[in-house]
């Protein structure tokens, strides 16, 4: 089997990781791509984590470049070029500045690279994988954005927290925008196939949701200068492993909907099948009242920043 080819566009803390990731899960060999000033970084993690691959015999290429036609015929392209906030910002502060860097790179992607799947991060992430999918004219099921993996992961890790028990036995699901307003779907938490809200208190519960709505803001003000990178990158890096394995995970992203929840023309975060064919489904199901108002909540916000793209 050909070897997929993994582009990485912005080489900041997220793209190492990713990186390093995609390395140790051997999905296929890896360029980083971020502007020439950043060039001897790129290059720099590119060489490190090659020398790491013998340490456990990973078969992967890592090369670092500032060169366009570089991210040339590739099969997933992950994108987290753009600024990260800094304390006291929202993701919304950011969109200025990166919708004007995302439109260079959808330029670049769709001319060198037309049939990726693409993955992006960049925030506020459900404008900006709008952005990408009307700049780039890709095809809805070869674009979608990173946010509910993340959000999922967040409030999985509290609820294990919270209990004790294993991460591995906790399964949940955030839907909605990756803002303040996202949408913990807590009737749907489980422990070990057993509802959440049987085993932690209402109080606790509600306290857990509020920590996952603010998960990557805690971190923000942690760091002092950037977001987080770790869980963000793995995050997209299951996405990713999904597509090029085929493997037709659900996992909650922003895929863009056409009816499904009642929501028309805009990337949020719902649960979506992912593929060999990208996003292949959206597994729309029935919300029970007030998780349908918290969706349309939700959209509101993802729509004024969508807006404000004027695309
Ligand atoms: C976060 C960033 C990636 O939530 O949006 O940490």
């Amino acid at each position: 089997m050909k070897r997929s080819k993994i582009t990485l566009i912005g080489g900041g803390q997220i793209g190492g990781n990713l990186a390093l990731l995609a390395a140790q899960k051997e999905l296929g060999d890896i360029v980083i791509y971020d502007i020439p000033n950043a060039e001897g970084m790129i290059k720099g993690k590119a060489l490190d984590i090659s020398q790491l691959c013998p340490l456990d015999g990973f078969d992967s290429s890592i090369t670092g470049s500032s060169d366009p036609e570089d991210i040339k015929n590739s099969d997933v392209v992950i994108i987290t070029a753009g600024v990260p906030r800094k304390p006291g910002m929202n993701r919304e502060d950011l969109l200025d500045i990166n919708i004007k860097i995302i439109t260079d790179v959808a330029n670049n992607v769709k001319k060198f690279a037309p049939n990726a799947f693409v993955i992006v991060l960049s925030n506020p992430i459900d404008a900006i994988v709008y952005s990408f999918f009307k700049v780039s004219g890709f095809k809805k099921n070869k674009v979608v954005g990173m946010a509910g993996v993340l959000d999922s992961t967040r409030f999985k890790t509290f609820l294990a927290m919270e209990t004790g028990y294993s991460v591995q036995d906790v399964n949940c699901m955030v839907l909605g925008g990756h803002g303040d307003t996202m949408v913990p779907i807590t009737r749907l938490a489980t422990i070990g196939g057993i509802p959440a809200e049987e085993l932690i208190s209402k109080k606790k519960l509600d306290a857990i949701v509020d920590r996952t709505r603010f998960g990557g803001g805690e971190l923000v003000k942690l760091f002092g200068n950037g977001s987080a990178y770790y869980a963000p990158a793995a995050s997209a890096i299951e996405m990713a492993e999904s597509f090029i394995k085929d493997k037709k995970r659900v996992l909650p992203c922003a895929a863009l909907c056409e009816g499904e929840f009642n929501i028309k023309g805009f990337f949020i975060g719902v649960p979506a099948v992912i593929g060999c064919n990208g996003v292949e489904k959206i597994l729309d199901f029935k919300l029970l009242d007030n998780e349908q108002k918290q969706l349309n909540l939700t959209l509101d916000a993802v729509k004024e920043t969508v807006r404000e793209t004027k695309l």
